[in-house]
């Protein structure tokens, strides 16, 4: 009688488990292992290997930053130590919280809250637009160029605008960098503009940069008067062409805020407005840096060099695969 309880007990057990990661299953949600020590080396292999059953991108890298992300570690490169320690309740729970979320398909970005963008580590909220590796490139172009121009000059001072600031991070990245910059930046999303704010504050950089909710397609007049004059402007506008936005991965389309990628039909609905400002705005011979698709520098050029007579066309350059990505243009002196 006692093996058949015993029997009887197990196959319960078993069945309970099944039921359990059946409907975790069907809702995308994992529980906690109950009663279960765990090392975050494990946690790490189980989560990825989560990911990759529910076909979730990148599952060894989304694992490896939201179990370094609740250990309150920068990267996945946290000690050997660390790594074989058993994970706490507090911390299993959240590890298995956030990896539930991950497999919603929510990016890694979002659901961690926070993200490096060069030496900078800025919250993220969605639906703002998650900065790509590509705009550190922007930044670090712009950077050179303006030594280039100004040598090590730190004497007099600078100001910029930055259309479509995002989380922050090209303007906070040029603020960390240059101390006698003043930023002027706008974005038609108040979430933008709220954690650009906050990111701001956070970092201590808020007293040099002025952060307005305007649209550079209708409130071109509100940004002259506010803004003007600047050395240079700066912008990663959307510039996606519609008919590629049903490309993009899930992630990006699900989570991320269409108007921060869709340049309408041919991927400049946002630049042409841009470069209409920048001939008004620009101090002689400031700049305009803009990060663009591939298809678009020869349409710049042929547009400023057609309609734009305030305006030169300086150069064009490659990201690190090479592909033409960025715009340096420059408002023409008095002589031309
Ligand atoms: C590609 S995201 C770039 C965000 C940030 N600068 C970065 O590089 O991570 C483009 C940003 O432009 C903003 N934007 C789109 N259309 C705009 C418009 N007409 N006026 C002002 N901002 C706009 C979006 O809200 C979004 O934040």
């Amino acid at each position: 009688v006692n093996v058949l309880l015993l029997f009887y007990v197990l196959l319960l057990v078993v069945f309970q488990s099944v039921v359990r990661l059946w409907s975790n299953a069907a809702d995308g949600a994992v529980a906690p292992p109950a009663d279960c020590r765990i090392t975050a080396e494990q946690a790490i292999r189980l989560w990825a290997q989560h990911f990759t059953l529910h076909g979730i991108s990148e599952p060894l890298l989304s694992s490896q930053y939201i179990i370094s992300h609740v250990l309150g570690e920068k990267t996945v490169s946290f000690s050997l130590i660390m790594l074989r320690d058993t994970l706490t309740d507090r911390e299993r729970e959240r590890v298995w919280e956030l990896g539930s979320k991950r497999l919603t398909r929510m990016p890694v970005q979002y659901v961690i809250e926070e993200w490096d963008f060069r030496d900078l580590n800025l919250k993220m909220r969605p639906p703002v637009f998650i900065p790509r590796p590509e705009t550190e490139e922007l930044v670090n172009l712009v950077l050179e160029d303006l030594r280039l121009i100004r040598g090590e000059s730190h004497t007099t001072d600078l100001r910029c605008l930055e259309v479509g600031c995002g989380s922050g991070a090209i303007s906070l990245s040029l603020l960390r960098s240059i101390p006698q910059l003043r930023v002027f930046a706008l974005d038609q999303s108040q979430t933008a503009v709220c954690l650009t704010m906050e990111n701001a504050n956070r970092l201590g950089l808020q007293d040099r940069l002025d952060v307005h909710l305007l649209d550079v397609i209708k409130d071109a007049d509100a940004i002259l008067s506010k803004c003007n004059p600047v050395d240079f402007l700066i912008s990663n506008p959307p510039y996606l062409l519609s008919q590629d936005m049903e490309t993009l991965q899930t992630e990006i389309l699900g989570f991320e805020d269409h108007s921060a990628l869709d340049g309408g039909l041919d991927g400049l609905s946002v630049i042409r407005p841009i470069l209409a400002l920048s001939s008004k705005l620009l101090t002689q011979r400031g700049r305009v840096y803009l990060e663009v698709a591939p298809c678009h520098p020869p349409i710049i050029q042929q547009l400023i060099e057609e309609m734009m007579p305030g305006l030169l066309y300086l150069e064009t350059r490659c990201d690190l695969t090479n592909r033409p990505r960025f715009c340096i243009l420059q408002k023409k002196g008095e002589d031309g």
